[in-house]
């Protein structure tokens, strides 16, 4: 009878059903993983039905405008989702719930717990305890101890391409940014414990790890650099292609520029967000590099391996710059010939030195996204055409959306779509680039593989 008891309550505790929405970045992505690896242990199962959750977590992003006001659309949503049955547990994490804390619970009475992206090793012990009516709050800057209570916990991700989180906080204090309030100081994880989890990944059928962090080239634990760490998953077998992202031009050490000339794995594109083509407004920014620093970064990087690209991350309209700064970042663009890119207008966030700032017309401001963008996929353009009638190594991701043909990415990270097996994915296969637009290549795989791959 006891033990039928038992059974019934972990029938009842496997029965519960986890909902989870992302915002923001990678690290929002991979911590959502975490999120429900830890859960898992606590009896819930991930659903994707968003109607159907006991516990609904909205994973949110504070990095741009109007950040808060999409936390409360996307809660008001849920509750007409739910307005017949019974209510979950609803939770905000990540960078808003941060920034916000107790103010999003004394907003909204529908929220029951807010917790920040250093408090998620508390997550099983708060809904274990959790009685519906009460309001919990959790944003302590405890990095040490989520690493310590999640190095226990098995990462199930099973994906081809995997995130894998290295290094946390940011104490760099670009004077636009909220991460270094939202994420807290930088912490690097300890190395073996990263190996640990590469190896596992491995096993479970990773071929491609992209290392993250905020400054993920900061990493520093006990001697250990970003370099070392890539020599050592170097050695990993199965692992195919190693990424990491993002880094920052200042810690582009010599070091990680000369692991390039010997990583079979670390793959050829490289993002080192610049922001601006301006001297004057990277100071303003306080982004702690010249322009020529960044372009040594690139010529040396070239001189190892001439096929190696950058993609970046620009900020148009930031206070104070006009047009010949605007001109110096178009200029810089077409000398980098940047690919796979991203760029913004200037957000000014609550918390920030540049939030005081003067603000540029905002007509400006459009204009010149318009034009970087303009400059930005005409490159884009141009390198996938480049790739049209050549051989390309392709890492098989999954199936496309419409299930009918094969996903997977060059060593440039562009997508590229073409015909398979199920049983190609997970391998590097030689595909023919036969059509290509601004974001995608077409192609077909070369049976005869002694074709020359480029
Ligand atoms: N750590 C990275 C670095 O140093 O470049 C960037 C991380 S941030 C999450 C990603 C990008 O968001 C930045 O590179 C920047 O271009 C953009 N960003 C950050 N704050 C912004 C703001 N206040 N307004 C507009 N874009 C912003
Ligand atoms: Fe933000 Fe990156 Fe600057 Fe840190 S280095 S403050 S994460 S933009
Ligand atoms: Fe957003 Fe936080 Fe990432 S603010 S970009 S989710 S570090």
């Amino acid at each position: 009878m006891k033990i039928q008891a038992r059974f019934k309550d972990m029938y009842k505790a496997a029965s519960k059903k986890l909902f989870i929405k992302t915002f923001g970045c990678q690290m929002n992505e991979y911590d959502s993983n975490r999120l429900c690896d830890a859960l898992k242990k606590i009896g819930y199962e991930k659903t994707y039905k968003q109607d159907d959750a006991d516990c609904y977590i909205l994973n949110t992003c504070h990095i741009r405008d109007k950040a808060k006001q999409k936390v409360y659309h996307e809660v008001g949503r849920v509750k007409k989702l739910y307005n017949h049955k019974k209510k979950p547990i609803v939770i905000i994490a990540g960078c808003v719930a941060q920034a916000e804390n107790e103010e999003i619970l004394k907003r909204e009475s529908y929220i029951d717990i807010v917790i920040g992206p250093q408090s998620y090793h508390k997550i099983n012990t708060i809904l274990d305890n959790f009685n519906a009516g009460e309001k919990i709050e959790e944003t302590d800057f405890d990095t040490i101890q989520k690493f310590i209570y999640f190095d226990k916990i098995k990462n199930t991700n099973s994906k081809v391409s995997t995130f894998l989180t290295i290094q946390e906080g940011c104490d760099k204090f670009c004077n636009f940014c909220v991460v270094p309030y939202t994420r807290g100081p930088e912490y690097s994880r300890p190395l073996q414990k990263i190996l640990d989890e590469a190896k596992f990944m491995a096993d479970n059928g990773t071929k491609e790890i992209i290392l993250l962090g905020q400054n993920v080239n900061a990493y520093k634990n006990n001697g250990n650099k970003l370099s070392n760490l890539i020599s050592e998953i170097e050695k990993i077998s199965g692992i195919e292609r190693i990424r990491y992202t993002t880094s920052h031009p200042k810690d582009m050490t010599k070091d990680l520029i000369e692991i390039y000339k010997y990583s079979k794995k670390l793959m050829p594109l490289i993002h080192l967000p610049v922001q601006s083509g301006s001297d004057k407004i990277l100071d303003l920014m306080n982004r702690k590099h010249t322009i020529k620093e960044y372009i040594d970064v690139f010529d040396n990087l070239k001189k190892i391996n001439p096929n190696i690209e950058f993609s970046s991350d620009f900020i148009v309209g930031y206070p104070g710059e006009n047009d010949r700064d605007f001109i110096n970042t178009l200029e810089l663009i077409k000398k980098i010939k940047f690919i796979n890119s991203y760029s913004f207008i200037f957000s000014p966030r609550p918390g920030t030195v540049a939030a005081e700032l003067k603000l540029i017309d905002k007509n400006v401001s459009e204009d010149r996204l318009r034009i970087l963008q303009r400059l930005l996929f005409e490159n884009q353009i141009e390198k996938n055409k480049f790739f049209e009638n050549k051989v390309l190594n392709v890492l098989v991701e999954n199936l496309t959306k419409n299930q009918k043909q094969f996903f997977g990415r060059s060593e440039y990270l562009t997508p590229v779509i073409f015909n398979a097996k199920k049983t190609d994915i997970g391998k590097i296969l030689p595909i023919k680039i036969k059509k290509s637009n601004r974001t995608t290549l077409f192609g077909e795989i070369v049976k005869d593989l002694n074709k020359k791959v480029a």
